[in-house]
């Protein structure tokens, strides 16, 4: 019995669970031209997501780029990123290569055989220029292969934000925005520090200013998560009532990749009996808390004792109100100035926020489980 979920980034044609409207409005933002701001929490999907609307849109003759930003160390590697994405959607389209190969200018394309794929692509640089002229040039060529195309384009940057931790930023999101607005292109800026990736777009000081809709992904809906997991379980020899998958839903916030997570786990238990029965879930979520042990005892030695103490208070009490002095006493938060510390701090690591009540929570369903049962002691013990 094949175990049916995923925990790497789900493939085009893997199964998916909803997220139809969402592919929906993505679709129309990029046909009518648009730009979007694509932001959750890590692993929610937006890779998963943009990956299949991208698809869909390649299906209608769109050329659609994609670019992760992923631990991005210099404005060369941007613009190499961006250059070699291009060249790898167009290699196998041939009017379109060319066109990438004549255009493109400041990398040329160097393809390796490789005994997974048949080759590897990667580029290297031609041409002198280096730091931002040579971003700039990268992105004048990007303009002119947009502008030789007949058909749309799409262009996802992913982990977009990643580009604020260069040296140079704020020069380097002015030269990108300028030669952005004048691309005829849909551009999907994709990123998981939703305090980072926000304030580019938001704060008016900021190139990027008012420049693209804002998207942001929701979890998925409890209720066709839950039978997004009975038909995995049930299509691979496992018989799981629609409340225990309810349950796993549940259990992590409805979170997709803890859901895929959590289900595994279950899934394995489930082999022996070949039933999912509370047994089987209490079996799995025990399981995946000691999987998730070792990352998130790393975040936490990450961050100073204060802001510790402040998380796992939000982890215990989500609160409207965290600098009140009831608040602080009941969890002993010392100062205010820490407390008010730790907010920004923590905000700004994407560690907590603040949710559509106005309660400071901690954004990770498990990291919050795991912090509520103990913490750094092991779970169960
Ligand atoms: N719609 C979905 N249905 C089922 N599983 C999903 C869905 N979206 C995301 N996942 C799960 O979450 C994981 C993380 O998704 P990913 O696209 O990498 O998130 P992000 O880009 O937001 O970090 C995927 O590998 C998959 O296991
Ligand atoms: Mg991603």
């Amino acid at each position: 019995m094949p175990n049916p979920f995923y925990l790497k980034e789900l493939p085009v044609s893997g199964p998916f669970c909803n997220r139809v409207g969402e592919m929906t409005q993505l679709a129309e933002f990029a046909r009518s031209g648009n730009n979007v701001v694509i932001h959750s929490p890590r692993r929610f999907g937006k890779t998963s997501l943009v990956r299949r609307v991208q698809n869909n849109l390649a299906a209608e003759g769109v050329i659609t780029v994609f670019a992760d930003f992923f631990g991005v160390g210099s404005v060369e590697d941007v613009a190499a990123r961006l250059a070699e994405s291009v060249f790898r959607v167009t290699r196998e389209k041939e009017p379109a290569w060319k066109k990438a190969v004549r255009i493109i200018t400041s990398f040329r394309p160097v393809l390796r055989p490789d005994q997974d794929s048949g080759f590897e692509l990667t580029v290297e640089p031609s041409g002198g220029a280096v730091g931002l002229p040579r971003l700039k040039a990268t992105l004048e060529e990007l303009g002119r292969f947009i502008e030789a195309q007949e058909g749309l384009v799409q262009i996802a940057l992913d982990e977009f934000q990643e580009i604020v931790m260069l040296r140079d930023s704020l020069r380097i999101e002015a030269l990108m925005r300028t030669e952005i607005q004048r691309h005829k292109a849909s551009y999907f800026f994709i990123g998981s520090q939703r305090r980072i990736l926000r304030a580019i777009f938001s704060e008016d000081h900021r190139p990027f200013f008012r420049s693209a809709f804002d998207f942001k992904l929701e979890p998925l809906p409890v209720a066709e998560l839950a039978e997004f997991l009975q038909r995995q379980f049930q299509g691979n020899g496992i018989s799981c009532e629609l409340a225990h998958c309810l349950l796993i839903a549940e259990q992590v916030g409805a979170f997709p990749y803890y859901a895929q997570k959590l289900a595994y786990f279950v899934f394995e238990h489930a082999k022996i009996s070949g039933t999912v029965n509370d047994l089987e879930v209490g079996a799995g979520l025990s399981d995946m808390l000691s999987n998730e042990k070792a990352a998130f005892e790393a975040t936490l030695q990450g961050i100073p004792s204060q802001q510790r103490l402040f998380l796992r208070a939000l982890a215990k009490e989500p609160t409207p109100h965290p600098f009140a002095k009831e608040y602080s006493r009941a969890h002993n938060l010392g100062s205010l100035s820490a407390t008010q510390n730790a907010v920004k701090q923590l905000s700004q690591m994407d560690l907590i926020e603040q949710d559509t009540e106005q309660n400071w929570r901690v954004v990770d369903p498990v990291f919050r489980l795991w912090l509520m049962v103990g913490g750094e002691k092991p779970f169960g013990k």
